[in-house]
C-alpha cells in the first residue's frame, strides 16, 4: 500500500511539474517613473509604443528607443483609463480599463475607430495577437480569443495548473506559440498554453526593481513585457528602469508558487 501511495504520489508530481525560470538582466534602460505603464510593445528595434494609464494621465506613446524620447504622444479623454496594448496588421489596439471601450490607431497614433467591449469581457486589462486573432484578459482567469474585424468572441481559456485557476490576469504578449501574462501585484509572469489555458512555466522577477518594495505600496507593480526580436523586455508601473532580461531555469515545480 505504501509503495502503491508512493509510486502514485511521484506519477502525479512528475505530471503536474512545471518550471520556475530566474532571470538575468542582459541591459538596463532608462523608464519614466512619470509612466504608468499598461501595455509595452516595440514597432522596430528604435521604437517602442507605451500605454500609460490612469485617470487624466492615460495617453499612447511612440518613443525612440532607447532614448525613450517621445515622438508622438495621444492623450485620452480623462474619462478613460488606458490599459494593455498589442500591434496587429499596423494597427495599435488600446483596451480601455471599466470604459468597455477598444481604440484602434494607425502606428502614427491616429485614432482610427472606437470598439465597443461587451460582455463577457467584463473590464480591460491585457491584449496580444497571434498575427490573426487578439487575446483579452479582463482580471480574471479568463482570457478571450477575438476576431479583429468583427470583434467577435471566438472562444476562452481559463489560466490554471492543475486543478488551480490563476485570477488577475494582466498585461498579455504572444511569444512563440505562448501566451506570456503578468499576474497583477505579483512579482511573477506565467507562461501559458493558449490552447487549454495551462501554465507552462513561472518567471520569478523579484528583485528586479531595486527599490520595487517601496513602489508596490503605490501600486507601482511589475507590468509590461515586450518580446522584440528574441530579447525579452520588462517593466513595471512608474518604475524607473526597463530591462532587458534573459530567462534562466531555476527548478521544476509542482504545486503554485506564492505569488
Ligand atoms: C520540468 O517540467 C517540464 C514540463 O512538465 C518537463 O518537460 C521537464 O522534463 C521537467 N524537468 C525536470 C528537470 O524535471
Ligand atoms: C523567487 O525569487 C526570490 C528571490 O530570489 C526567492 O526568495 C523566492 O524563493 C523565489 N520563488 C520561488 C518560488 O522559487
Amino acid at each position: 500500500m505504501l509503495l502503491w501511495v508512493l509510486s502514485f504520489t511521484i506519477l502525479v508530481s512528475s505530471d503536474n511539474s512545471v518550471p520556475i525560470y530566474k532571470y538575468s538582466i542582459i541591459n538596463t534602460y532608462k523608464h519614466s517613473s512619470k509612466d504608468y505603464t499598461q501595455g509595452l510593445e516595440y514597432l522596430s528595434n528604435d521604437i517602442l509604443i507605451q500605454s500609460a494609464g490612469e485617470y487624466g494621465r492615460s495617453r499612447l506613446q511612440k518613443l525612440n528607443f532607447p532614448s525613450m524620447s517621445i515622438i508622438k504622444e495621444y492623450k485620452l479623454d480623462p474619462s478613460f483609463f488606458a490599459e494593455g496594448i498589442t500591434i496587429l496588421n499596423n494597427k495599435i489596439y488600446q483596451l480601455t480599463w471599466l470604459e468597455k471601450k477598444m481604440f484602434v490607431y494607425s502606428t502614427d497614433l491616429v485614432l482610427l475607430d472606437v470598439i465597443i467591449i461587451k460582455n463577457p469581457i467584463l473590464q480591460g486589462w491585457g491584449i496580444c495577437n497571434d498575427g490573426i486573432f487578439l487575446y483579452i484578459s479582463d482580471g480574471s482567469s479568463f482570457i478571450y480569443k477575438m476576431d479583429p474585424n468583427s470583434y467577435k468572441i471566438l472562444s476562452s481559456i481559463k489560466v490554471h495548473q492543475g486543478t488551480k485557476y490563476i485570477v488577475s490576469i494582466n498585461e498579455l504578449e504572444w511569444v512563440n506559440g505562448e501566451i506570456w501574462a503578468n499576474i497583477y501585484y505579483s512579482k511573477y509572469f506565467i507562461r501559458i498554453n493558449p490552447d487549454n489555458g495551462n501554465i507552462l512555466a513561472w518567471v520569478n522577477l523579484t528583485g528586479l526593481e531595486a527599490n520595487e518594495d517601496a513602489f508596490w505600496y503605490g501600486g507601482y507593480v511589475l507590468n509590461g513585457i515586450a518580446v522584440y526580436d528574441q530579447k525579452i523586455f520588462v517593466t513595471g508601473k512608474c518604475w524607473e528602469h526597463l530591462y532587458e532580461i534573459e530567462l534562466v531555469y531555476y527548478q521544476n515545480i509542482t504545486d503554485v508558487p506564492k505569488y
